[in-house]
């Protein structure tokens, strides 16, 4: 049961769905909902790569991956792909949306870094429901159940993570439950395509990762996810980014193309499992 004062801390997304309404996406019904930026809130400035809190036109708060900051667009593509693909897994992954931004919106800011970036990034850019008081999690504080982390794990190697460490956690508590952010870090095949075949076979060096003592119940994650990366599922995750940030890649005719080319990646790679389970 949810008391009255946690149901105003859901986030608008969330609110959205409960009330059945969808707020105009703007785009096209395969890809991410789609919202437009009314105000820059603040930069986040854990990682490298400069994110801001922004607030939308359906009154949501969404942390924002820039499509010009350094690392690019591919960077946002592996988001959707790893983020859509971890909650159809059934892993807590906070909604993801289309940020459709103005670089007006960055002229007040005092930062020049912010402006630039801003300026860098007109139109379509990612979100992610901004959780409101969600804490950085700690294993050695919030325990995590074995079944969870090992799906978790799981996932993180499927996908290639590197970025669920102790040092670089990407994991949110909020409402005291464990929730998967920042997935920029995964899918590291999509920059260098011609070596991606043989990257589907790559192990994963899961050592460092944040939740290896608690995942021990890695045989049991494996059989439960494995058979649920089926073709369909891959294409439907796929069918979500949108097609600018997939056209104009290098060896690819079209945006189609690249999408298959991510399926066939991480069909092979589900299919390779036994090479690089942790
Ligand atoms: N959905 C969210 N809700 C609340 N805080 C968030 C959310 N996403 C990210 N953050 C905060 O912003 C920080 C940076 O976001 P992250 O996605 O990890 O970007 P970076 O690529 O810079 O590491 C996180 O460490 C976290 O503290
Ligand atoms: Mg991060």
């Amino acid at each position: 049961m949810q008391t009255g004062r946690r149901r105003e801390l859901v986030p608008t997304a969330a609110r959205f769905a409960a009330m059945g309404s969808r707020p105009d996406p703007g785009y096209p019904d395969t890809v991410l909902r789609g919202v437009t930026a009314t105000r820059y809130v603040t930069p986040l400035r854990e990682g490298g790569s400069l994110p801001g809190v922004m607030e939308a036109d359906d009154c949501g708060v969404y942390v924002v991956k820039f499509r010009g900051a350094g690392q690019g667009r591919a960077v946002l593509v592996n988001e959707v792909v790893a983020g859509e693909l971890g909650r159809r897994l059934g892993l807590p992954v906070p909604e993801l949306v289309v940020v459709d931004v103005d670089p007006v919106l960055g002229r007040a800011e005092p930062d020049e870094e912010v402006q630039d970036l801003l300026r860098a990034s007109g139109g379509a850019n990612l979100g992610m429901d901004f959780l409101p008081g969600s804490i950085g999690f700690d294993p050695q504080v919030h325990p995590v159940e074995p079944r969870l982390a090992s799906r978790v794990l799981w996932f993180d190697a499927l996908v290639g993570n590197v970025d669920r460490t102790w040092r670089n956690p990407n994991l949110l508590l909020w409402h005291r439950e464990l929730q998967l952010i920042d997935h920029g870090a995964t899918l590291t095949f999509a920059h260098d395509w011609p070596r991606a075949t043989a990257a589907a076979e790559k192990p994963y060096d899961g050592s460092g990762h944040i939740l290896a003592a608690a995942a021990t119940a890695r045989d049991e994650a494996d059989a439960d996810l494995a058979p649920r990366v089926t073709p369909e599922l891959v294409r439907e995750v796929l069918d979500l980014v949108p097609g600018q940030w997939l056209t104009g890649e290098p060896g690819f005719d079209d945006a189609a193309g690249v999408r298959d080319a991510y399926a066939s990646h991480l069909l092979r790679r589900v299919q390779a499992r036994e090479r690089w389970r942790p």
